[in-house]
């Protein structure tokens, strides 16, 4: 049997991708995945541009693939993906060992692509499609795992000044609320009992229902929270100008939705927040996260920052320090601050110097590391609900919503189960408890 490596780099918006292009290629060519590049017929670079690290790792990665070719010149290397998608003339004119290229929106295209390739030999190159076509090509493979993830809308309008997305995947679009279920009913069948639901802002989802009834986020999480089967429903990432009291009201109220939620924060500075076009200022951020929390200490909130925005004044960074220590956040991406070509904030001016980012940087990860091991240890002697995703000898190992690893032993339960369990100690980061039956 032939075989397919895929390189996935970027959010999970991208692994879910990778997977349909998996499936697809299984389904009609009976192309099976390798871990191993060496090993395999084709290769598939899956980029992201969000950062210009990340684009370094794709090049990179494409020049180690570029030697493989010169080895074996019967491999065929695809690129897609965000970065292949904003650089697809530069990936033209400059990489000729690269045989096919397609985007975020043509990646359900793969099987004709490459069956063109073949009868043709010549480069494919294959951008645009409508966004929601390749939801029509998700096939479902046997092994799942107890999580999965599925994609519920793509794109963004908000056009945040620093960001990228808006421009690699488009505008906002909602999958159609019976292409959403049946997928998800697909997953339970396979084993999952976890679902994550996926978009660049997951809380802007909305569409209509038989063409009449329209629905809305809030209205999809507790409708799916209510399937038979999902014993956890997460869902990343949420934009805090979109979170309701309506939603929070659901969140609260019901057991199978994750008490772990990602509020990507990016500063704390109104000057900054701002000049990234945020559309929220601290005091409406604080208001949500306190409407969260309020009487209910099983509520994670983890979150995104940005160091080192343009204009960002020592003062601008004490600021987001100082709601950093007084919030505590569960956990949080802390990125520096990566000038992106197209973006406004590529041209904005007083751009922070590397050396005053990294120490930033630095500052924030130490406090980081402090508010983790302040929430590890004020779950002790707590009850949590943990899903287990495997089992050996009685040993049952299990994750909260919150991401932490549990140890347990019982031998009543099996994998995918939700169970309550009270934390005893912790040792080396991992919690260790009892379950509660
Ligand atoms: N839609 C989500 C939101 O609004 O929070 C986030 C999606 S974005 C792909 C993930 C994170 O990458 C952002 O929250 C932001 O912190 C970070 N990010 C995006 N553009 C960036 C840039 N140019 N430099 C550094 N970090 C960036
Ligand atoms: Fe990027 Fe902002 Fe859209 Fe998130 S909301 S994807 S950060 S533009
Ligand atoms: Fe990267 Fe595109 Fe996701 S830029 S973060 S792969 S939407």
């Amino acid at each position: 049997m032939k075989k397919v490596y895929i390189k996935t780099l970027g959010c999970q918006i991208n692994e879910y991708d990778s997977n349909i292009i998996l499936n697809i290629l299984y389904r009609n060519h009976k192309l099976e995945e390798t871990l191993n590049m060496y090993d395999a017929d084709i290769l598939i670079l899956n980029t992201c541009s969000v950062r210009d690290k990340v684009d370094s790792k794709s090049l990179s990665e494409l020049g180690t693939w570029k030697k493989i070719k010169e080895y074996n010149s019967n491999i065929i290397i695809c690129i897609c993906g965000c970065f292949a998608y904003l650089n697809s003339k530069f990936f033209i004119k400059n990489t000729p060992f690269v045989d096919i290229i397609f985007s975020p929106k043509t990646i359900h295209e793969i099987s004709n692509m490459l069956t063109t390739f073949l009868e043709t030999k010549k480069k494919i190159i294959q951008l645009e499609a409508p966004i929601l076509e390749k939801f029509n090509y998700v096939y479902e493979n046997k092994t799942h795992s107890y999580s999965s993830s599925i994609t519920i809308m793509e794109g963004c309008n908000k056009f945040c000044t620093y960001c990228i997305v808006p421009f690699s995947r488009g505008k906002e679009i909602s999958r159609s609320f019976n292409s959403i279920i049946s997928e998800i009913y697909s997953k339970i069948i396979n084993g999952s009992s976890e679902l994550i639901l996926l978009g660049q802002n997951v809380t802007s989802y909305y569409n209509l229902i038989n063409n009449s009834k329209f629905i809305d986020f809030p209205f999809l999480l507790d409708y799916t929270s209510r399937i038979e089967g999902i014993n956890r429903l997460k869902f990343i990432s949420s934009h805090p100008s979109d979170f309701t009291s309506k939603l929070i009201d659901i969140i609260k109220n019901n057991e199978v939705i994750s008490k772990h939620i990602h509020l990507p924060l990016q500063s704390g500075s109104n000057k900054i927040l701002r000049l990234m076009n945020r559309s929220y200022d601290i005091k409406y951020y604080k208001d949500i996260f306190n409407e969260l929390k309020s009487n209910d200490n099983s509520i994670f909130i983890s979150t995104d920052i940005i160091i080192g925005f343009p204009g960002e004044t020592d003062k601008d960074f004490e600021e987001t320090f100082n709601i950093f220590d007084e919030l505590k956040f569960d956990n949080s991406y802390i990125y520096i601050y990566s000038d992106r070509p197209g973006t406004l904030s590529f041209n904005m001016a007083d751009k922070i110097n590397n050396i005053k980012k990294k120490s930033r940087l630095e500052r924030l990860n130490k406090l980081l590391d402090l508010n983790r091991k302040y929430i590890n240890n004020s779950m002790v002697g707590k009850i949590y609900r943990v899903i287990i995703y495997k089992i050996v000898n009685n040993i049952c190992f299990g994750k909260t919503d919150n991401n932490r690893s549990v140890v347990f032993k019982d031998h009543y339960f099996n994998v995918g189960k939700s169970v309550l369990i009270l934390i005893n100690h912790i040792s080396n980061n991992i919690f260790y408890g009892k379950s509660l039956k």
